[in-house]
């Protein structure tokens, strides 16, 4: 087994299939995940999901958001927190980036403030929070639910505090890629009692017999020809028992998956170290801790091009990095209006903004962000990375 899987992740397996999947031992498995996220992650309430987008469709739901409804997103992060969004057919609007920390900026969110504001998404971009202190406040003074998706940020703070109690909930992502993963899946967390039960209503099919605390309904009421199942429309988001297994062994060894990549993180930082003129890391304020989805730097363009830099890497022993995805707003599903029809939710005004222009500093950055593994699991790994990004640096360096 490698590193990143050599917990109970298969002890837990067996049990679940040892179990047979019968319906009665059908939430053991999410019931100890969801305690467990709750007091590692200081929240009161966790509610497994199948994904870390299904997760911040039901929180928007769950928070009343729905046509005409406005909802303020980045558009520099993966198109996940905007289909969030678009799923609540409500109106994603795109408030720019802080161009030395690459995260949503708090003056961006206060300018795109209107009457139909009724929610903001940040999103803690590579493992970076933005500034959640004075987000939390203009959400506060302006009556607006704040969700944090952290899908790539696990067990960073802020003064101390985790990132994921700021907002009013907090979604996590166990896709392959994440700090923690059980191939897909995902993770809501919140401390109000009355929001968890409606978030796991809308997962859960909008079932009348679950709650925050209990996700399956009682076979006694199930099986009645009395019973009304639905109170409300809902999803099946729900987290399945062996993806589940799998995600509560690596909840288990969190502190050391994230702890490696951190590692990694402070190898390339010294690698870069005196060349910041040619790649610019992501800024961590002092505030705050990084937990490093990726070590990921800003290429001076008017050095070196993205392709080039990539490919001398590649001579000089790096492992592939990826690019930022596209700006949200750039993509094919908004240039052409391929929405699924959820064009009529959203006013001529707001589709006709979706272009070149919106967000000129993430605009800036995307064509030049570099985003380096920190999945590195052994320091002679991280050290060889960091070594060939050295080299690559001073080659650049030296061509001047
Ligand atoms: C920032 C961000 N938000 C949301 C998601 C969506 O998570 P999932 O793939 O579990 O739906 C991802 C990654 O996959 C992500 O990186």
């Amino acid at each position: 087994m490698s590193f990143r899987v050599n917990g109970n992740e298969e002890k837990y397996l067996l049990e679940v299939l040892s179990s047979d999947f019968r319906s009665s031992s059908g939430s053991r498995m999410t019931k100890k995940l969801e305690a467990k996220f709750a007091e590692v992650f200081d929240s009161n309430f966790a509610i497994s999901f199948s994904n870390g987008t299904a997760t911040m469709h039901a929180a928007l739901e769950a928070a009343g958001v729905g046509p005409g409804d406005e909802v303020i997103v980045p558009p520099l992060t993966m198109s996940s927190t905007t289909f969030a969004v678009l799923q609540a057919n409500a109106t994603p609007i795109f408030a720019d980036v802080d161009r030395a920390t690459f995260q949503i900026s708090a003056e961006s969110i206060k300018s795109n403030i209107t009457p139909r504001t009724k929610a903001v998404i940040t999103v803690s971009l590579y493992g970076l929070a933005p500034n959640l202190v004075e987000i939390r406040k203009i959400c506060d003074e302006n009556g607006l639910f704040l969700l944090e998706d952290n899908a790539e940020c696990y067990l960073s703070e802020i003064d101390g505090r985790k990132v994921g109690t700021f907002g009013d909930a907090a979604s996590y992502s166990f896709q392959s890629s994440k700090h923690l993963t059980s191939g897909e899946g995902g993770m809501i967390i919140c401390d109000d009692e009355n929001l968890a039960d409606k978030i796991r209503r809308i997962q859960s099919l909008g079932y009348a017999g679950v709650s925050a605390s209990a996700p399956k309904i009682s076979k006694n009421d199930i099986q009645h020809p009395d019973y009304s199942r639905h109170v409300s429309m809902g999803w099946n988001y729900r987290l399945g028992e062996l993806p589940a297994a799998v995600a509560l062994a690596q909840l288990e060894r969190i502190d050391e998956l994230v702890s490696a990549r951190v590692e990694a993180a402070k190898e390339y930082n010294n690698a870069v170290e005196g060349f910041e003129h040619i790649l610019t890391p992501q800024f961590t304020p002092p505030s705050h801790t990084n937990s490093y989805w990726t070590w990921t730097g800003a290429l001076n363009l008017e050095t070196v091009t993205w392709e080039d830099f990539r490919r001398k890497f590649l001579e000089l022993g790096g492992s592939p990095f990826y690019a930022a995805w596209k700006l949200t707003y750039l993509e094919p599903m908004f240039t052409e209006r391929t929405l699924l029809g959820r064009e009529k939710f959203i006013s001529n005004d707001n589709l006709g903004r979706y272009s070149r222009g919106l967000c000129p500093n993430a605009e800036w950055l995307q064509k030049r962000i570099c985003q380096f593994k920190t999945n590195l699991w052994s320091p002679s790994e991280r050290q060889g990375q960091a070594e060939a990004l050295r080299a690559t640096l001073e080659f650049f360096n030296s061509e001047k």
